[in-house]
């Protein structure tokens, strides 16, 4: 049985105070939520506080993004040694927002993949079609290619420590959601490929996460999918009551 993953991605919203304030609505809301693992993924200099308040309570905490080397000349990044000493459990790696805005290949998806596994960090890794390419039939070209250059290059230990989140880009922020159907197709490609490059026991217990406008009103269809194994929230987790409604879905 696979566990459902609840993940927060907070984005560039919040301060440190406002962090503090989420956790002590937020906590009391999800302190029985049972049937889900629980994540916030919040910008870096929220997560003191994000840890601070969640120790102890059902909710881990992660970072966005990460660089691949150990440390060095790099201004302005992070590496996952700093996240792991911190107290971070998550990181996310390959959002379609870090694709489109920053640069982020399928190759550079690899590199922070497996320094931040080694760094003892589980990834939230992203991966999703833009609309031309729904459009033009492509998405499962498109997840050939990424899954290919982007995944299929772990090692099997690696790829233990790895939850893909199938993001449609054309879903993310705009409040169109695939249809429970849609995400269930595109993950059971994911879970083909994972089989095909991982063997099926590794492909049976990966965790697909569907993300792109879940909402506390649409995420039970989607998890009623058993393709489907979490979510992974950006707009509707900013809120403490929407995201513990999805949590508690
Ligand atoms: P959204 O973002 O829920 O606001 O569509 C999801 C994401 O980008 O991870």
């Amino acid at each position: 049985m696979r566990k459902p993953l609840m993940a927060a991605n907070w984005k560039m919203f919040k301060t440190p105070a406002d962090t503090t304030a989420f956790f002590s609505a937020f906590l009391p809301l999800v302190k029985d939520a049972s049937q889900s693992e629980i994540a916030v993924c919040a910008p870096f200099i929220d997560l003191p506080a994000a840890l601070t308040a969640a120790a102890g309570s059902n909710v881990s905490v992660g970072a966005q993004n990460l660089y691949w080397a150990n440390e060095g000349a790099f201004t302005g990044e992070i590496s996952g040694p700093m996240l792991k000493a911190l107290g971070c459990t998550w990181v996310i790696v390959g959002h379609s927002e870090r694709r489109q805005y920053f640069g982020e290949t399928d190759e550079t998806v690899l590199r922070r993949t497996k320094a931040a596994i080694a760094a003892g960090l589980k990834v939230i890794l992203c991966v999703g079609e833009m609309l031309e390419e729904r459009e033009a039939n492509q998405t499962e070209a498109v997840l050939h290619k990424q899954f290919g250059a982007g995944v299929a290059g772990l090692t099997p230990e690696e790829f233990a420590e790895v939850v893909i989140a199938y993001e449609p880009v054309w879903a993310i922020g705009t409040g169109k959601t695939a249809t429970p159907e849609m995400a269930a197709d595109a993950h059971k490609t994911i879970r083909h490929l994972a089989a095909a490059a991982f063997g099926e026991a590794a492909a049976a217990s990966l965790r697909i996460l569907y993300g792109g406008s879940v909402k506390p009103d649409n995420v039970s269809s989607l998890m009623a999918q058993e393709e489907i194994d979490g979510a992974l929230v950006g707009g509707a987790s900013l809120d403490p009551a929407s995201f513990s409604k999805i949590v508690n879905f």
